[in-house]
């Protein structure tokens, strides 16, 4: 991976470990000859620069569409446990939208990255574009986490690849949701997996 952006994807706001990070790199990379790669859970663009550099390395004139409401999910609300105090608008909502600009722009891939602001069950129902790779790494409820499966996964090509963030088959270590929604992908005959990195599942469409 080009070492400014990784430098630049450590050194982002966010919640992708680096070994995670470099697993979503290698899939973009593998994934971009076959379409865009489109994430779900932006945020600060931390794993949105992960993926913009698999999809430079490749040179595949594709893009990767990060898409994101930008006033965070439940855990990030003031209060919560992962509330950052740095990511709030003058009037007190959660805003990630100027930061994740930045970083793009920082680490100069805007020309690779295109943000689409909006809920992701909204702009899932209405998409068209077949998909090389999409990455869930939205809300985390049961029923967002199943949104964003039955909304994103059927756009992603044969051979293409579903990364999910966040799966823990042990209840102790972290929520189900994720979890749940990579064993339905599993299960339904339509995925199997190809690479597991911490928390990190990727699957391939068959
Ligand atoms: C866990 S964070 C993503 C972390 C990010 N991938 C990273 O590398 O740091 C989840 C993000 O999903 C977004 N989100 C939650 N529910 C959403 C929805 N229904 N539509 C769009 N974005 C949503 C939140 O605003 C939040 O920024």
């Amino acid at each position: 991976m080009d070492p400014s952006l990784r430098d630049a994807a450590r050194r982002a706001i966010g919640f992708m470990p680096d070994d995670e990070g470099m697993a979503l790199y290698e899939a973009a990379l593998q994934a971009a000859p076959l379409g865009p790669v489109l994430e779900v859970g932006s945020y600060c663009g931390k794993s949105t620069l992960y993926l913009a550099a698999g999809v430079l390395e490749a040179a595949a004139d594709t893009v990767v569409f990060s898409v994101d409401h930008h006033r965070g999910s439940e855990e990030h609300q003031p209060g919560e446990q992962y509330h950052d105090p740095r990511l709030v608008d003058e009037s007190g909502k959660v805003d990630t939208l100027s930061v994740f600009r930045n970083t793009i722009e920082q680490a100069r891939v805007a020309d690779l990255v295109v943000a689409i602001v909006g809920a992701s069950e909204v702009v899932a129902k209405r998409w068209a574009t077949p998909l090389g790779m999409v990455f869930i790494d939205g809300g985390h409820s049961m029923e967002a986490a199943q949104r964003d499966l039955d909304g994103w996964s059927r756009h992603v090509v044969s051979s293409g690849l579903l990364a999910i963030h966040d799966v823990f088959p042990d209840p102790e270590q972290g929520g189900r949701p994720p979890y749940e929604i990579y064993r339905q992908a599993l299960d339904s005959g339509r995925f199997r997996e190809v690479s597991e990195r911490g928390s990190l599942r990727v699957l391939q469409r068959v």
